[in-house]
């Protein structure tokens, strides 16, 4: 029988303090259930979750050579998630609704509701204290799997109904992290769940991923004003830097002079995915191979879009678990979800889910090499 690994807070918190006396600016009710979780397979792939925030906080994986690394940025403490500067959203799951609501507020069955604003004006990835930054309960573990749930109480953020949550992180043994999503309402309310994990193929710290080849399987992206709120529009990427349909290098158009790589700093905009057969079954999203190590990130989702955000917030103010500092540009996010703003967007597929019906998504990030 394979070893279930469970190390416990002592090891997660380091030496930096009682896990209350950090915990400021975060509603977490109890502290002392925080975990740390390590689930493995056969082929030497490692990956370890918390319940806070359900953060994934380490994946590793071996390159073109065997050699196994964590390409995964993040900490080896819970202080380094509650206190990182400017909130990055490490590795967590993000909810109840990941992106932006314009202005924070959407109008539904005729009632306008206000939510928590945290992005100039706007509410970004749940509000103030989203789904990442809450102590989430752990329903199971064993070494290859975890089910994590959170109970979102009614009008928490400014969103409507009590929201049943269930994240489960499965790890099968062709090196694939398997991420399913489950969620129920008592009242209709948006719902949008996403995993925030910034990757660096070479390893975490190892210095800008621009020289990462990414491919995503999308014609249309979904362009933005300033505050990064869509317009509404879905236009073809053909002939502009958002063209990824055959695989390039990330840093290869990104300092075009285009006025949506202007309000984004870089990427940081939702690709419309091109889908084809079955709607409840996974398909390609997007492809990431890194040329130096070998290493390639498969995404396979459920979802209709795409958030690719290419860590320019990062500017190295943040140190990470190995103590190397996450410059601009030494990560990136993809993260699989329904497009900012579909609240007020009636054109976009909806979010909305009601009582009686059951949120159900699956994204697979897959690992290999070449
Ligand atoms: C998402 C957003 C970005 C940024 C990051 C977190 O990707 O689209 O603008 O907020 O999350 O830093």
């Amino acid at each position: 029988m394979r070893t279930f690994t469970l190390t416990c807070l002592a090891l997660f918190m380091t030496l930096t303090g009682s896990p209350s006396q950090a915990a400021s600016d975060a509603a977490v009710e109890d502290f002392d259930s925080i975990k740390l979780y390590t689930l493995k397979n056969d082929q030497g792939m490692t990956v370890k979750v918390t319940n806070y925030g359900a953060i994934i906080t380490s994946i590793t994986v071996p390159d073109r050579d065997g050699n196994p690394g964590d390409v995964v940025l993040g900490y080896n403490n819970v202080e380094g998630y509650i206190n990182a500067v400017d909130k990055p959203y490490f590795g967590a799951v993000v909810g109840r609704y990941g992106n932006r609501i314009a202005e924070g507020s959407f109008t539904l069955d005729g009632e306008t509701y206000s939510l928590a604003v945290n992005n100039g004006e706007n509410s970004l990835h749940g509000g103030i204290i989203g789904f990442d930054k809450v102590v989430w309960t752990v329903k199971s573990a064993d070494d290859r799997s975890i089910e994590l749930t959170y109970v979102a109480k009614d009008m928490e953020e400014g969103y409507p109904g009590n929201l049943d949550v269930s994240v489960t992180y499965t790890v099968t043994d062709e090196n694939q992290l398997v991420i399913d999503y489950h969620a129920t309402t008592d009242k209709a309310t948006p719902v949008n769940l996403t995993q925030h994990t910034y990757f660096n193929l070479q390893g975490e710290g190892e210095g800008s991923i621009l020289d990462h080849e990414l491919m995503l399987n999308a014609n249309e992206f979904t362009p933005v004003d300033q505050g990064l709120i869509p317009t509404g529009k879905t236009p073809n990427v053909e002939g502009t830097p958002f063209d990824f349909t055959s695989a390039k290098p990330i840093g290869r158009d990104i300092d075009d002079d285009h006025e949506q790589l202007t309000f984004g700093g870089g990427y940081d905009h939702n690709w419309v995915l091109n889908k084809s057969g079955e709607a409840d079954a996974p398909t390609l999203a997007a492809r990431v191979h890194d040329p130096a190590s070998g290493r390639v990130l498969t995404v396979s989702t459920t979802e209709p879009g795409i958030q690719f955000y290419c860590g320019n917030f990062l500017d190295g103010r943040l140190q990470g678990k190995s103590g190397k500092t996450y410059g601009h540009r030494s990560g990136f996010c993809l993260e699989t979800q329904h497009y900012p703003d579909s609240p007020n967007q009636p054109n976009f597929p909806s979010t909305i889910l009601r009582p009686g019906d059951t949120y159900q998504t699956q994204t697979v990030f897959g690992f290999s090499t070449k």
